[in-house]
């Protein structure tokens, strides 16, 4: 069996569910469940006993060495994060925690659980950590893609946590030999995805006829990937990847924040159109994010090359499936949009 950390979250609880979908291998899902987290986004697992929930912390090392010992996975696939960039902003400690002090709770833990392996088991374990393309800073426009050899220059909370937890894993195996497997990942998008980040914010907003505040000039770039085409690059990296290499995942698809809040207004007002006219008469230019790194994109050859990995979605499928899951997808949008995603709106974005 794997164990998954933070598997009730956006990607992690799409991994969980395309794993179960193309393997019987068994997953243990420990997450804490902080808001970014949601057990409905599991509701599909909850009879299926090739599934065991644990809710707990990353940073809790006796639970940890006790899930390790009971179930003995083969690998250990690391999501749990603080992952959003405006409340690592606002408040960078809880990101320092998790990101940091919870990925060292989580080698140490691994570590002593490996070393007590033997044969086979010892030789074949992994620790599959997924990380962010941010960790490489930002690029200018004519700037060549991130590959994996480029120098970490991180400029947020949330990105700096990452680096460091980045290097925490890269020391956990050049030093105790612990086989680690790092993945760089470039934005995300699709079903699950906690509506704080730009894609869900800009569609459960354009249907609630609430403002879209696109940050500064709205020619931000970023590299979308499609969740599901990140599941199947990290399920190749665990088959396939080096111990002690990383790997980046990307879509090799570039746009400017504001094409993308052009094309969901474009989707909405064909799949649900409103009777005040366009969508895209909600766009509205707020104050820039401070520090905002104005470029992002992913070099993924290497996934390409050494592991035949490729993405399967365009940005036109993935989108299209993505804003009519949202669509379909309303109760649990009303569900997770509790009271506290409306406090943050209004700290975030101000009373509209
Ligand atoms: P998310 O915020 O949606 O989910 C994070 C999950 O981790 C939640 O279920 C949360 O409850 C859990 N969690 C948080 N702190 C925890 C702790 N201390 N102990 C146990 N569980 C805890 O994040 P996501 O977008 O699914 O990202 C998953 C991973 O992928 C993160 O490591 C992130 O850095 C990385 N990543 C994300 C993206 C993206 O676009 N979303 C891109 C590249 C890499
Ligand atoms: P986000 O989804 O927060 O991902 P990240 O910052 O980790 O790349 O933001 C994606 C881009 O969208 C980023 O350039 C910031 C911008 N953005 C807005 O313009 N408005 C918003 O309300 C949000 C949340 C993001």
């Amino acid at each position: 069996m794997i164990l998954v950390t933070g598997g009730a979250g956006f990607i992690g609880a799409n991994f969980v569910r395309d794993w179960l979908d193309g393997s019987d291998e068994p997953v243990i899902n420990l997450d804490a469940l902080t808001y970014a987290g949601n057990l409905e986004n599991l509701a599909a697992l909850k009879a299926d006993d090739r599934h065991v929930f644990v809710q707990g912390n990353i940073c809790d090392r006796p639970l940890l060495d006790e899930l390790l010992v009971r179930h003995r996975p083969r690998a250990i696939l690391h999501f749990a994060a603080e992952s959003h960039v405006d409340r690592s902003i606002q408040g960078p400690s809880a990101f320092v925690r998790t990101n940091v002090e919870g990925t060292f709770s989580l080698l140490e833990a691994a570590r002593a659980y490996w070393q007590g392996l033997e044969g086979d088991a010892r030789r074949s374990f992994r620790f599959l950590h997924v990380s962010t393309d941010e960790v490489y800073g930002s690029l200018g426009p004519q700037d060549p893609p991130f590959a994996e050899t480029k120098a970490y220059e991180p400029n947020s909370p949330y990105s700096a946590s990452k680096a460091a937890s980045d290097h925490l894993v890269r020391a956990w195996h050049h030093t105790y030999g612990l086989p680690v497997l790092t993945t760089n990942c470039s934005n995300n998008y699709g079903p699950f995805q906690f509506p704080e980040k730009l894609i869900p914010l800009m569609i459960t907003r354009a249907l609630a006829g609430e403002p879209l505040p696109v940050y500064g000039d709205g020619m931000n770039v970023r590299d979308w990937l499609y969740v599901g085409d990140h599941c199947a690059g990290l399920r190749a990296v665990l088959a396939g990847g080096v111990p002690g290499e990383t790997y980046n995942i990307g879509g090799w698809n570039e746009k400017p924040n504001i094409e993308i809040v052009h094309t969901i207004c474009a989707l909405l007002d064909e799949l649900r159109p409103s009777s005040d006219g366009s969508h895209a008469r909600l766009i509205t230019y707020v104050s820039d994010r401070p520090g905002h790194d104005r470029r992002y994109a992913i070099d993924a050859r290497k996934i390409e090359h050494r592991l035949g990995w490729r993405p399967t979605e365009t940005f036109e499928t993935g989108i299209r499936k993505t804003v009519a899951w949202y669509l379909d997808s309303q109760d649990w949008v009303k569900n997770v949009v509790s009271g506290a995603y409306r406090q943050w709106c209004t700290s975030q974005y101000g009373n509209d």
